[in-house]
């Protein structure tokens, strides 16, 4: 559900018309609902309740400060993966205390600033992980909670990129070599083994994937319980997946997702973390881009568009799909015609759709990409020296610039030249 809508033949978000921003700040742009954002982060509160937990929102979805407000301020957490999204977290106002830090590669530096700053635990990844956490913590006088993510060894049936919960993923220990690195992690002296963390893959659309993890990590409870660990929470990581077509695609809802938890794991009586990102912002969010030719090519039509794969990669980078619409209603009698959708970046990569059909649309039109809000503006890079595009937040009938278009002389004087030049 969102809360993008056509209104008298217009699309708005929430109350306000799309072309109104358009006509505010130019295209191509983002735009985010709080009302959507709001109600995804309550779908999986309510989904737990009854249960202690704590829902940590995985901010590399969509890591603007005015989100994470917006989310913070509700209740959320933050699942943070670098010591910048950590930063970027506290900024926003996030406590240390609800922040979990998960992620392959954490450095001595990111890990000491989290220490300082506080945090809630770290997701290890390794045992020489665990060592650097254990050796910055004692140089501090202080702490680690931690817990060890596991590798199920299930698979999440996918897209290979984002699958992560299989023994040839970088991510994890392997579940079978459990005991061994929980007993290391229990000899380190600035460690606290909290608890046990996994995550299988993103964009699942299936419950079973998750069923088979969370048994597996059931019986690890009670086995690493039996050999003297307190294993006290669970954090179960994120990955539910979101209809990114209006028609045929149902994936799981929150709530079932929420029972398959309880059902699995409700019994051992451990405080529940997950770390959802894409269903939080997904559909919380669109792109909005212009048109700027149609080109009659050979046997085709090309929409080119001003927004570009480095604005949206999903689509050149997973094959994504993204509903795009026009942000004028397009009339009942109006006959579809297939068109290929581009951008203007010079790569055949950069293409949205092929054979989309689509009302026709003439230059200057306005459309819109749906459930763009996760891995979007987060991704976007200034490939071909194009602005990163503005991300404006919606809430009822107000909007606000929560990222402003730079402009090219701040792009330019980025660069510095060398003096022997
Ligand atoms: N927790 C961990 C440890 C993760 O690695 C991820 C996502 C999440 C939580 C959030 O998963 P979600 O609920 O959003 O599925 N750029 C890709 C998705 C990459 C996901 C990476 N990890 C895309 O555009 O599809």
């Amino acid at each position: 559900m969102d809360h993008f809508l056509y209104r008298d033949g217009a699309l708005y978000a929430e109350d306000v018309p799309v072309a109104d921003i358009a006509a505010a700040v130019g295209t191509p742009f983002y735009v985010y609902s709080t009302a959507t954002l709001l109600r995804h982060y309550q779908l999986f509160d309510e989904a737990l309740e009854g249960t202690d937990h704590l829902v940590c929102y995985a901010m590399k979805a969509a890591s603007n400060q005015a989100i994470l407000r917006t989310l913070a301020q509700a209740g959320a957490g933050m699942d943070v993966v670098s010591v910048g999204e950590y930063l970027r977290a506290r900024a926003a106002g996030v406590p240390g205390e609800k922040i979990v830090f998960s992620g392959v590669g954490k450095t001595a530096e990111e890990i000491r600033v989290a220490l300082e700053g506080g945090i809630r635990q770290f997701n290890v990844e390794s045992e020489p992980e665990m060592e650097a956490i254990s050796a910055v913590a004692q140089a501090l006088g202080k702490v680690a909670p931690i817990t060890i993510r596991v590798n199920p060894d299930v698979d999440a049936k996918t897209h290979a990129k984002i699958a992560t919960g299989k023994s040839e993923n970088k991510f994890g220990i392997p579940i079978a070599r459990a005991s061994a690195v929980y007993a290391h992690a229990a000899a380190l002296p600035g460690l606290e083994v909290v608890g046990i963390d996994v995550h299988i893959g993103s964009q699942l659309t299936d419950l079973a994937p998750f069923e088979a993890a969370y048994l597996k990590v059931a019986d690890l409870t009670e086995k690493l319980r039996a050999e003297g660990h307190d294993i006290r929470r669970l954090d179960l990581g994120g990955g539910l997946g979101i209809p990114y077509t209006r028609s045929n695609e149902a994936p799981p809802l929150p709530l079932d997702y929420g029972a398959l938890i309880k059902r699995t794991l409700g019994h051992l009586g451990c405080e529940i973390e997950i770390e959802p990102g894409r269903l939080i912002a997904g559909n919380a969010g669109l792109m909005v881009s212009k048109v700027i030719y149609v080109k009659s090519g050979e046997g085709r039509d090309f929409l080119i568009l001003d927004g570009a794969m480095n604005d949206l990669i999903r689509p050149a980078m997973y094959d994504a799909h993204h509903d795009i619409v026009p942000v004028v209603e397009p009339e009942p009698g109006a006959e579809p015609q297939p068109y290929d959708i581009v951008g203007p970046v010079c790569e055949t990569g950069d293409t949205f759709a092929k054979g989309r059909m689509m009302p026709p649309l003439a230059a200057g039109d306005l459309v819109a990409f749906r459930s763009a809000g996760a891995y979007g503006a987060v991704m976007s890079s200034e490939y071909n020296t194009r602005p990163l595009i503005p991300e404006i937040l919606v809430n009822g009938d107000q909007f606000a610039v929560i990222r402003a278009r730079p402009s090219f002389d701040e792009i330019i004087n980025r660069d510095t030249i060398p003096s022997w030049l």
